[in-house]
């Protein structure tokens, strides 16, 4: 069990969306929270109506970009709500436009923001929960990781989604002796602004914000547009029971389930049934006899 109460949390891209509803929910459940995120005004609103409704919350700058300005944001946090022993890294941006015609530097920011955002950021707070004995880091992939071919056109984001996956899912054995446990969570449609805040959120190292909502092609819209969309002050208290109960995944949408098992029966029997036949036909390949050092 990991409990929320009497703890110290930080939530990344804290000020809108995903990330705001999480905050809140932590500070009813009794955790004092860091709302962490790149437009400090919308974390330091968010922080004072947590505070205004008796909660305990703090708003900090922070471009999870950037080690250096995580290891500000983190130095600030420290001082004013002591050691940080649940991170929710959920900072993230989107795009939907076909790989090459994306800048490179469009494709650095959502590789960046998405995947490397969440390395950094665990990377910076897992000392303080070693130290504590024990922490919970959830991270906010998606299913558009989990299913990379579901949603086309977003590329850097599938793979940066589902780096995020592996990420967590190697993380929760290195630090078991640790008392750390990891949850993905892999949003599957949740109503948020970042279709129309997404450019106010690129660094200026990417060319800096800019205005306009994401383009949307056809093809993505219209996966996008049979899916429900959950409000998420109603998905929050669905992802801290998953944390509460230390589980590696959470998934929001039940009916994505056949998607899910049709995708991965495919890779499974397409791969193995390719390896099989191959094998039957050539034999099974030579083994190394000094096993993984290869010996000229
Ligand atoms: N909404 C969905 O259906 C959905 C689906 C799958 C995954 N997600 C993921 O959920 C997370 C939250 O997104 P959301 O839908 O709530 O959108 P949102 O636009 O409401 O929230 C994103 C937040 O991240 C912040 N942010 C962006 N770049 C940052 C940076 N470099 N450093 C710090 N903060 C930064 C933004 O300011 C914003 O507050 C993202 O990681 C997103 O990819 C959302």
């Amino acid at each position: 069990m990991t409990d929320i109460k009497g703890r110290t949390a930080v939530v990344t891209g804290g000020g809108s969306g995903i990330g705001e509803g999480l905050a809140k929910e932590l500070a009813r459940q009794g955790a004092s929270v860091a709302i962490a995120d790149i437009i400090l005004e919308n974390a330091e609103k968010v922080a004072s109506e947590i505070n205004a409704a008796g909660g305990k919350a703090i708003g900090v700058h922070c471009d999870v970009c950037e080690r250096s300005s995580i290891a500000e944001m983190k130095s600030k946090v420290n001082e004013a709500l002591g050691p940080v022993t649940l991170l929710f890294a959920n900072a993230g941006a989107t795009s939907f436009d076909a790989l090459m015609d994306m800048s490179d530097d469009d494709v650095d920011w959502i590789l960046q923001v998405n995947l490397h955002g969440v390395m950094n950021t665990t990377r910076a707070f897992l000392p303080d929960m070693m130290a504590a004995g024990g922490g919970h880091v959830c991270a906010t992939a998606s299913m558009a990781g989990l299913l990379p071919g579901w949603i086309p056109v977003h590329v850097p984001y599938s793979a940066a989604k589902m780096g995020i996956i592996g990420l967590m899912m190697n993380l929760a054995i290195e630090m078991e002796e640790h008392g750390v446990h990891t949850t993905s969570y892999c949003p599957g449609g949740v109503a948020t602004g970042m279709k129309v805040n997404n450019a106010r959120y690129r660094p200026d190292r990417f060319g800096g914000p800019g205005e306009g909502e994401v383009h949307v092609g056809e093809d993505s819209a219209a996966v996008a547009g049979s899916q429900a969309f959950f409000r998420p002050e109603a998905i929050a208290p669905m992802v801290l029971d998953a944390v509460t109960n230390n589980r590696a995944f959470v998934f929001d949408h039940p009916e994505q389930r056949v998607h899910f098992r049709e995708t991965y029966a495919k890779i499974v029997e397409a791969c193995y049934n390719a390896s099989d036949n191959w094998q039957d036909q050539h034999g099974r390949p030579e083994a190394n006899p000094q096993g993984a050092m290869l010996v000229k």
